[in-house]
């Protein structure tokens, strides 16, 4: 990473609105290049939102977002095709085989056509699928099909790599695959990886920092350690969730505010 590069994601006063419903409010956002960022929040926060305009793939209404220093709104193919993409809702296609829906994304994403094969064999056997690869995707198992999405999100290679809760309903021995992979291709290509998650653990030990984001509006950023210092000693990043997320968030208001003041002058400092 050299300091002349742009940051993964500059995301300045992003709001989005669901008829009269905000569902994402004033939010910014700084992701720098090389950065593994974990996106936090309870359910009905405005994650999915915030990376579905991030990918061009919602219509962005208000702020804006640069990827690696294009702006959204006028290079939205160019920001798409630095993107590699595994949704929180299942994308693949139940009725091809592994291999050809990777070579769909393939297609899709324009990757060379003399590089095309060669970059689908890699990407399935990244992620250990080569053996089951003409099998119908309908008759995987739910932790192949989460690994099969990513094959197809790495098969353009991409910058950016954004995982919406790329473990969920996985066993923890497919979820360690899952990450290994990940960590790899990171070491491998010096990705930047913009993730969502509700396992803490997950968080803790993968993303170098995260964002708490609670009904719309982001509440706290920092690195797993700042965040559980700020909060005390022995608090694990489960207890900055609760106290970020927790069910009555008008009583902590206050303390949110020092916090994002203490860490904005540490900022400047
Ligand atoms: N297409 C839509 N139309 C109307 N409301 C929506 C739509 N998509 C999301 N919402 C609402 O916007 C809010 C934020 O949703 P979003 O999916 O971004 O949350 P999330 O943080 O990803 O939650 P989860 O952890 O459950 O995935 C929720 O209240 C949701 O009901
Ligand atoms: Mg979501």
């Amino acid at each position: 990473m050299t300091s002349e590069q742009p940051p993964a994601v500059e995301c300045v006063g992003l709001t989005h609105r669901y008829g009269d419903f905000t569902a994402v409010e004033n939010l910014s956002l700084t992701i720098g290049a090389g950065e593994a960022f974990g996106l936090l929040g309870p359910n009905g926060a405005g994650k999915t939102t915030t990376i579905r305009v991030l990918n061009t793939l919602t219509p962005i209404q208000r702020g804006s977002v640069k990827i690696f220093g294009l702006d959204i709104a006028s290079h939205a193919m160019d920001v798409r095709y630095n993107i590699g993409y595994v949704p929180q809702q299942l994308s693949i296609e139940a009725a091809l085989s592994g291999r050809q829906n990777v070579a769909w994304f393939a297609r899709l994403f324009d990757v060379p056509r003399a590089e095309r094969a060669e970059r689908v064999e890699q990407a399935l056997e990244s992620m250990d699928l080569l053996s089951v690869a003409d099998r119908l995707a309908s008759t995987y198992s739910g932790g192949m099909v989460r690994r099969l999405e990513l094959a197809q999100a790495l098969v353009n290679r991409p910058s950016l790599l954004v995982l919406d809760e790329p473990t969920v309903g996985l066993d923890p021995i497919a979820r360690d695959s899952v990450w290994q992979v990940v960590t790899q291709m990171r070491e491998t290509y010096g990705m930047t990886v913009l993730l969502t998650t509700h396992y803490m653990e997950e968080a803790d030990a993968l993303c170098d920092r995260v964002a708490l984001m609670h009904k719309g509006q982001l509440q706290a950023v920092g690195t797993p350690d700042e965040l559980k210092s700020e909060l005390g000693v022995d608090s694990s990043l489960e207890d900055v969730f609760r106290h970020f997320a927790g069910a009555d968030l008008t009583e902590t208001e206050q303390n949110q505010r020092g916090m994002r003041n203490v860490r904005s002058s540490r900022r400047t400092a």
